[in-house]
């Protein structure tokens, strides 16, 4: 090198006047996006809740949730099927259970032939490739809409949780693949752990509702399942989480873990990503977030108003809970994301 061109290249770059770090070069183009990017979402991280009712029309529209029906069980079998053709790998039941098979006693609950129980038996029959799963709770069959029993207003741990033995050994009895405890009462997991063993059932899995809080974000699902009107303006305080509360979930999911969990849950999704970010980093458990009915509301009631670009923000929101840890999404959005992963 010459000392003449020594110079002219000093000029050119004199030191220290450009970015050398420039986090901009890898984003140019599509394929080098495609290259670094850190998380994706695919069909595999899918569950699918789904609302079950008694007959009359085969769908009924959930008029705070658009795009999502509650569906007889001929209807639920056609749209497992669909579901399952698409790769999604579980759904969810939600009873919409009639007023009058409610009770103080929750009896409907473990009932062997109830709405929840049918549709499971159909459903491994029908479609045995898709992963079946249920809540394990209450109030779809308590007449005040609680998810445990309740005397003077208190609402009964011990008590509770042996009508959940008995809820959760039905569904078992009907086929269940995976028990999922959403009441929140203390203790319940390691003793429906131990119920479904000594009655045989030791392959059924339990994801744990872990840290479920008390949200307003539930709205629209208790619209659905007929729930809201006999909980009327009570809350669900005394059980589920309070919103402001971090480390507890921390606890609430360590004693899940202990007592037998095999999957973890934090409820609802969004707004609690820094509680799924620390469920997965403390447990290393397969780790799952739901967005609620009400995440769902709000981003179909923006995307109807031409304020949201939906399918823009449905695939971004699924691929934040991947980005936050989660293993898996429940989402009432599964249909028609797994037909847009598929087309993509
Ligand atoms: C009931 C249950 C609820 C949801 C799932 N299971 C409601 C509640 O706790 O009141 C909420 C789901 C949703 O909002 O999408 N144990």
């Amino acid at each position: 090198m010459t000392e003449h061109s020594h110079d002219r290249h000093a000029k050119r770059q004199p030191f220290g006047q450009f970015p050398r770090i420039r986090l901009r070069r890898t984003r140019q183009e599509d394929w080098s996006r495609r290259l670094v990017a850190e998380n994706a979402l695919t069909v595999n991280d899918l569950i699918w809740p789904v609302f079950v009712k008694e007959g009359g029309p085969a769908r009924e529209a959930v008029p705070s949730m658009p795009g999502v029906d509650r569906l007889t069980i001929p209807a639920l079998l056609k749209a497992a099927e669909k579901a399952a053709k698409l790769g999604i790998p579980a759904l969810a039941l939600f009873p919409v259970v009639p007023r009058e098979k409610k009770s103080a006693g929750a009896e409907e609950a473990f009932r062997a032939d109830n709405l929840c129980n049918r549709a499971v038996k159909a459903l491994k029959k029908a479609v045995p490739e898709i992963g079946v799963i249920c809540d394990v709770a209450l109030d779809p069959y308590t007449d005040h809409g609680h998810d445990g029993l309740m005397q003077n207003d208190v609402i009964l741990n011990d008590e509770t949780i042996a009508v959940l033995i008995r809820q959760t050994l039905a569904q078992a009895e009907a086929g269940v693949d995976i028990a999922a405890p959403s009441d929140m009462m203390d203790g319940r997991i390691g003793r429906i752990r131990d119920a479904l063993d000594a009655a045989g059932f030791e392959r059924v899995k339990i994801m744990s509702y872990a840290a479920k809080y008390a949200s307003g974000f539930y709205g629209p699902f208790r619209d659905a399942v007929g729930s809201k009107s006999s909980l009327g303006k009570g809350d669900k305080r005394t059980y589920q989480m309070d919103s402001g509360n971090g480390d507890e979930a921390v606890r609430e999911c360590a004693l899940d873990v202990a007592e037998g969990a095999d999957m973890l849950m934090v409820k609802p999704g969004l707004p609690y990503l820094d509680i799924v970010w620390r469920v997965k980093e403390a447990f290393k458990l397969p780790t799952f977030a739901y967005q609620v009915s009400g995440e769902y509301a709000m981003i179909k009631a923006a995307a109807q108003n031409g304020w949201l670009d939906n399918d823009r923000v449905v695939m971004e929101s699924l691929l934040c809970f991947k980005r936050a840890g989660a293993d898996g999404i429940l989402t009432y959005s599964a249909i028609e994301v797994a037909e847009k992963l598929a087309k993509a």
